[in-house]
């Protein structure tokens, strides 16, 4: 298990307010990803964020604060539920969609009614939004469709330069992000299955989410092909993973199998190890990712978890990163 992330210095938090404060682009730990940070409130850097990432203008950010009591002035009503689901889980991996208020942008909500909120529980994010105060719009700090940031160096590795600094918070203890919740309509709805289990947002509602029909949606995360490593995956359950490595191999490609160890590569397979620890293999998920494309194989096998708790965030993620490219935009 790894150690619990520590405070940033005073110095960190004294440059990374400076670099906030003057519309520039920030790396920000959080406990799911590290996040590409500008002030949610700065038109210009919020489209700066957009063209870094490579990202089209009208899919929403989420507008990260300091505090539950900070939501409220950019929703225009906290229903019920999202204090329930705020005593739950604030801080924590858990976004919320709520009908905006004016403070909320169509720069940020990409123009719809809506705004995201999350008030992240990683000590390096608390303490960044509690010193500059204002909101922070952060996507994920990776360039469009590519593998999630989950440590410092991978920031730096996709984005350089195009980042303004990049605070290091260690590794994300979560590592997938956070499950987005729509509290807007009439029922709730699951967006996106993330760093808490759907059946515990469920237990705190007392009722089942709903899931959003995939069009509907303007959210990167759901498009068929995102989350990508360079290489092709196949995913596979326990009882076939070896059996498809090897046929892989004999037709000729380079292959990894990714699974839990008690499982034997077959010769000429490269053999990377997952946890069958569902949160675990969770926080490992884009590292793992990312070890493939490092390994410079042409696919690599993986061995799918359950859907229950973190297991279907993981699944979710692996399918996108599984699903053919020619889609992607
Ligand atoms: O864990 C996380 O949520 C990370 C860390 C950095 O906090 N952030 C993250 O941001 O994953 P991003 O931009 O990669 O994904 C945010 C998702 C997008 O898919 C976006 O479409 C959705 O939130 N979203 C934002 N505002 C929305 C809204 N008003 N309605 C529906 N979906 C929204
Ligand atoms: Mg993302």
């Amino acid at each position: 298990m790894a150690t619990a992330p520590e405070p940033p210095t005073a110095e960190a938090l004294r440059h990374a307010v400076e670099v906030l404060r003057r519309g520039g682009l920030l790396g920000l730990p959080t406990e799911t990803v590290y996040g590409l940070a500008a002030d949610a409130e700065n038109e210009f850097a919020v489209r700066r964020i957009f063209a870094v990432k490579g990202r089209p203008s009208t899919h929403p950010l989420i507008v990260h604060l300091g505090s539950t009591e900070a939501v409220s002035e950019w929703v225009s009503h906290v229903p019920e539920e999202a204090h329930a689901l705020a005593a739950a889980f604030w801080p924590g991996p858990l976004t919320l969609v709520l009908p905006r208020s004016t403070r909320a942008s169509d720069a940020v909500t990409g123009g719809q009614g809506t705004v995201a909120v999350r008030v992240p529980a990683h000590p390096v994010a608390l303490a960044v939004l509690r010193a500059y105060g204002g909101g922070l719009a952060a996507p994920s700090a990776n360039r469009f469709g590519r593998v999630s940031p989950t440590r410092a160096a991978h920031v730096l590795q996709d984005l350089g330069a195009d980042v303004d600094l990049v605070l290091d918070g260690g590794p994300s203890q979560v590592g997938v992000e956070s499950t987005i919740v729509d509290l807007s309509g009439t029922a709730p709805a699951l967006l996106r299955p993330g760093g808490v289990a759907r059946e515990a947002v469920e237990t705190v509602l007392g009722r089942k989410l709903s899931s959003q029909s995939e069009g509907q949606v303007r959210v990167p995360g759901m498009l068929p092909s995102h989350y990508a490593p360079r290489a092709g995956l196949v995913l596979a359950g326990r009882s076939e993973a070896v059996h498809r490595a090897a046929e892989l191999h004999a037709a000729g490609s380079r292959v990894a199998l990714c699974g839990p160890a008690g499982l034997v590569a077959p010769p000429g397979v490269l053999q990377l190890p997952a946890s069958d620890d569902v949160e675990e293999l969770a926080r490992s998920l884009y590292e793992l990712l990312r070890s493939v494309d490092a390994a410079q194989v042409d696919v690599a096998v993986v061995v799918v978890p359950g859907e229950a708790g973190l297991g279907l965030a993981v699944l979710d993620r692996l399918r996108r990163a599984a699903a053919p490219r020619g889609g992607r935009t």
